[in-house]
């Protein structure tokens, strides 16, 4: 589906929601849709979110040029997440997470083709000492390698398709439109395909506990 131009010129101006606001509330009735246990564990870490803001430190990374192509196709269910990722697009502080030490000293395709950004956490647009969450966008042909972290993990895919390890149970090709529960310590990786790959992420429980690379 190609985004509807109302959808990215996001009037959420006109409502006078800030545009984060407008991201969050969305997140929300899509988490309550599904209902599990851990989304509403994350609905309801939201709700109880301040009022306070940092201010927006905008900063890029190569991958994010090719953001408007990921934001252009999903399906209906993620439109306007996507509508509200364009209006924040100048705002968005992208930045990419350290090389896996295991391989390339870092130096790792991967590396060079993510980049990521945290809307709500403790230095973020939406401060919490709480929870985590933010955007993660992969460039075609890349393999985020397999990891684990103390924090439990809520990923939403919203545009492209790639395959994704979670657990033991062996990889599967996941769409965009339905969130992935990542209980905390459970390994999971992502292979993207012929196209980038945008999700928004959450981390709840033990986010300041250990993240390592596994492979
Ligand atoms: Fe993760």
């Amino acid at each position: 589906m190609t985004l509807d131009r109302s959808l990215h010129s996001a009037d959420w101006n006109g409502t006078g929601k800030r545009p984060e606001d407008a991201f969050l509330a969305t997140l929300m009735e899509t988490l309550r849709r599904d209902g599990r246990r851990l989304c509403n564990t994350l609905v309801s870490e939201l709700d109880a979110l301040g009022p306070a803001r940092h201010s927006w430190t905008p900063s890029t990374q190569p991958v994010v040029a090719r953001l408007d192509a990921c934001l252009a196709q999903g399906p209906k269910e993620t439109g306007y997440l996507r509508g509200a990722i364009a209006t924040m697009k100048p705002l968005l502080h992208w930045e990419r997470a350290p090389g896996n030490p295991n391989s390339k000293n870092g130096q790792t395709e991967f590396h060079y083709r993510h980049a990521f950004c945290t809307l709500v956490g403790e230095e973020a647009r939406v401060p919490t000492s709480r929870l985590r969450v933010g955007l993660l966008l992969i460039g075609a042909h890349s393999f985020y390698p397999l990891h684990a972290h103390a924090a439990d993990e809520i990923y939403l895919p919203l545009s492209g398709t790639a395959t994704m390890q979670i657990g033991p149970t062996p990889p599967k090709v996941r769409g965009p439109g339905k969130c992935l529960l990542i209980p905390g310590n459970t390994p999971h990786a992502i292979w993207t395909g012929n196209h980038l790959v945008l999700l928004a992420w959450a981390w709840l429980g033990d986010i300041q506990g250990p993240f390592r690379y596994l492979s």
